[in-house]
């Protein structure tokens, strides 16, 4: 049970009262005001209506760098995010939707936390303790059906309870959702809790803890679409990407890992240096081929960043944003934007093209249930999951 590990409750956290300290806050969906430098804060507002009336609340979290983060309680969403570049300029680096109406009408999972079982599964079948569970078939690339990111309705789409928290040199919301046993086919009743946490070391780290009444799987994944030039109007492909990894994972037509774990050595699959996304993308390769792009799993080598394993460092050589990512899950699944195809406009009416995101979502490795040589992806009662994902940004 490699993945899973067992940690304590949350540490009891003070919750801020929505006091809005922070006097050039903007609320919901509005554009935001310039946060004032050192105003540390975090307050809430009402960034809409879920089609049964119920109200989804925002959360924005400012650090002491001028950063900040929006966060909803509608499929825990990241809903932008600035940093600054080596001028110190602040813009948001995602991809997103301005309303929680672009949310509630869109399925790309822009910054969403994703589940029960975040990537694949084959077929929509797995067998746990010699039961077969069956889950909705709700994508089919290369024209095979497959299970993606947790089916018709996951994670992403239900609405969680948030709480805000102030800590020591960082502010963030615990968001709990407790999804009931067979919903999306999956077995156990699950209560998941979704931490972010803005720190004034310009550090956004994801969390997600889960604890099931029955045994169970899952693969809980935070899916943010990343483009740090902050104009989105432009392709990653000039973005340099460094992955910690000796090995990925080649899949079939339908993205399903084949079971072969493969050396990146001398393939464009390797990016142990700094590449050019764009330098390779178009290589003539069967794995590039088969994902209409990087759209892979890589396994991460284990080489550490304190107690976690470094997994990705992503530049915008342009405005010198860099941001890296450290986690303890075993895999990182690196998606180039393969499939925006400018029929979605986001935010400030942007229509997002080819490429213009990707994402670095770490976790157990796709398909997981079904591989047996992969890391289990197995709870049971009693444990808990709990999967760390810190991203940390600078300039340079
Ligand atoms: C993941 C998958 C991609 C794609 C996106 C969502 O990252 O790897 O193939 O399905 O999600 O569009």
């Amino acid at each position: 049970m490699k993945s899973l590990t067992l940690v304590l409750p949350l540490v009891a956290m003070s919750v801020l009262l929505s006091s809005c300290d922070n006097g050039g806050e903007s609320t919901g969906g509005e554009p935001k005001t310039e946060p004032v430098k050192g105003a540390q804060s975090v307050s809430e507002a009402i960034f809409g209506q879920m089609p049964d009336g119920a109200d989804a609340k925002i959360f924005t979290l400012a650090n002491a760098n001028g950063m900040e983060a929006k966060i909803t309680e509608y499929g825990a969403i990241l809903v932008s995010l600035t940093t600054p570049d080596k001028n110190g300029t602040l813009a948001d680096v995602t991809h997103g939707y301005d309303t929680l109406e672009g949310w509630l009408t869109n399925t790309s999972y822009f910054g969403a936390t994703v589940g029960r079982f975040g990537n694949r599964i084959a077929d929509g079948k797995f067998t746990l303790d010699g039961k077969e569970y069956t889950l909705a078939t709700n994508n089919d690339p290369g024209g095979i059906p497959c299970h993606l990111h947790g089916g018709i309705k996951g994670f992403d789409k239900v609405l969680w309870k948030g709480e805000s928290f102030e800590g020591e040199g960082a502010r963030g919301v615990n968001l709990t959702y407790v999804s009931p046993d067979g919903e999306e086919g999956y077995p156990g009743t699950l209560t998941t809790v979704v931490t972010y946490t803005l720190t004034d070391k310009n550090e956004l780290i994801w969390e997600a803890r889960a604890t099931s009444d029955a045994p169970t799987v899952l693969n809980v994944v935070h899916h943010s679409y990343w483009n740090l030039s902050g104009d989105a109007t432009t392709s990653i492909n000039d973005h340099e990407l460094t992955l910690y990894a000796e090995h990925y994972l080649p899949t079939d037509a339908g993205l399903i890992p084949t079971g072969q774990v493969a050396s990146v050595a001398e393939t464009p699959m390797d990016f142990r240096s700094a590449h050019v996304i764009g330098e390779r993308v178009e290589a003539a390769f069967e794995a590039l081929k088969l994902g209409a792009g990087y759209d892979h799993a890589w396994v991460l080598s284990g080489e550490k960043d304190g107690e976690l394993n470094k997994a990705a460092r992503l530049k915008d050589p342009e405005t010198g944003r860099v941001m890296t990512i450290s986690t303890n899950q075993p895999a990182i699944q690196f998606y180039g934007g393969n499939f925006l195809d400018g029929t979605v406009t986001g935010k400030g009416g942007v229509v997002y093209e080819h490429r213009t995101a990707l994402c670095l979502e770490t976790e157990n490795y796709p398909d997981a249930p079904n591989n047996p040589e992969a890391p289990s992806a197995v709870l049971r009662a009693g444990e808990t999951y709990y999967h760390k994902m810190v991203h940390a940004f600078s300039a340079e």
